[in-house]
């Protein structure tokens, strides 16, 4: 294997000394880029991106040539693995993801495929492999997964949705077939994590959109806990390193103790968290990640220099802290604002990392 000539972000989210703050940015590939828009034109659809391992890795290293990224991360979708146990997904212009099939009841979990990530996902493994080889040590990269609960909800409501009544309704009415489900889902992600690893992975992240939909107890029985169970079978080490795996529940500030307890190395917080109020609740448990408004790009560089140097103060002195938006970026951002976003990272964070 290469050697990593940048580790900061590993090294950070282990908690070890860094020079300066790492960063990188969810959904750092995609629509607010002109050169992504070209190439998904060329791939002809957003799923055909996906499955191209060279087009997927050349979407991969376009921040990367614009910006002096920390990560790099796997191009891909969380819904690769519902897809994959045969919903059929699809993207309909303007309206997110659908799936041609839903899972309502036992019937339908029984008809799911059973899956093997290697052969099923290989697609994803290919193109994983194809990156490692295209970064060639200049930055680690980044596998990811949703979490059970994230891609339950879009497996029951048969794609995006604001009220979750169908799975709210299971989980509620029906919470053995939930179980069951979820179960099942937390089996298919550790395999799926497990192979991204040995395909060239070099960090997790657990993407849990949606576990800030559920109540205080509803988030620990139904998203927290299969998150626990994933993490618990993945491997500890990668290429003679530890592991580090990343849990982001959107909307789960309030959430950070038992968060802190999931076995995860790093919790991603969105932007309604206080970075400070953060650490001090999670204390040397783990490391964050976070927390800029992602519309705050939207804002003219100055005002984004003025955000990130608050961010930066309100986690302190240390290492311990990855810089990242609370949530991806938005398409309409401009470029050229996420190069006064990183800058400020790079340029500001070198004094809380003095003496460490
Ligand atoms: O971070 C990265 O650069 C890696 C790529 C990545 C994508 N999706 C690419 C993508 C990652 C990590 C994801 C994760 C993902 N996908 C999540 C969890 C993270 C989150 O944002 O909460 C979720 C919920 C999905 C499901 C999904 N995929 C949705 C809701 C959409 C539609 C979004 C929209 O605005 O239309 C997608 C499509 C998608 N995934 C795009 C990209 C770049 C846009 C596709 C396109 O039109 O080109």
């Amino acid at each position: 294997m290469t050697e990593l000539k940048n580790d900061r972000f590993l090294r950070a989210l282990l908690r070890r000394p860094v020079d300066r703050t790492p960063v990188w940015m969810m959904r750092q590939a995609g629509r607010y880029l002109p050169e992504y828009r070209a190439t998904r034109k060329e791939a002809g659809s957003f799923l055909d991106l996906c499955k191209n391992a060279e087009l997927a890795c050349e979407v991969t290293m376009q921040p990367l040539r614009r910006y002096p990224m920390d990560a790099a991360i796997l191009f891909s979708d969380i819904l690769t693995v519902p897809d994959a146990l045969g919903l059929g997904l699809y993207f309909e212009e303007g309206e997110g993801p659908r799936f041609r099939k839903t899972v309502r009841s036992t019937a339908d979990l029984e008809g799911l495929n059973s899956i093997v990530a290697d052969d099923d996902l290989g697609y994803v493994m290919n193109a994983l492999r194809t990156i490692r080889r295209e970064l060639n040590g200049q930055v680690p990269l980044i596998g990811f997964s949703g979490s059970p609960w994230t891609l339950a909800t879009y497996m029951v409501e048969g794609g995006s949705s604001k009220d979750f009544v169908n799975i709210k309704t299971m989980a509620y009415d029906q919470p053995e077939l939930m179980h069951q489900l979820l179960s099942l889902l937390a089996d298919a992600v550790a395999d799926y994590l497990s192979a991204q690893v040995r395909a060239g992975a070099q960090a997790l992240q657990i993407f849990d959109t949606w576990g800030g939909s559920l109540s205080a107890a509803g988030y620990k029985e139904f998203s927290l806990k299969y998150m626990q169970r994933v993490i618990s079978r993945l491997p500890a080490e990668a290429e003679g390193r530890k592991l580090p795996v990343i849990v982001f529940t959107k909307g789960g500030g309030q959430w950070l103790n038992a968060i802190a307890e999931s076995g995860a190395q790093a919790v991603g917080i969105d932007w309604t968290t206080d970075i400070a109020v953060a650490r001090d609740l999670v204390g040397n448990r783990v490391a964050l990640q976070g927390n800029m408004d992602p519309s705050m790009l939207f804002a003219s560089p100055a005002k984004i220099r003025e955000e990130v140097a608050l961010i930066l103060a309100g986690y302190g002195h240390g290492s311990g802290h990855v810089f990242n938006l609370g949530h991806g970026i938005t398409p309409g951002v401009n470029p050229d604002h996420v190069t006064a976003f990183v800058d400020a990272v790079q340029e500001l964070s070198p004094q809380y990392h003095q003496a460490d």
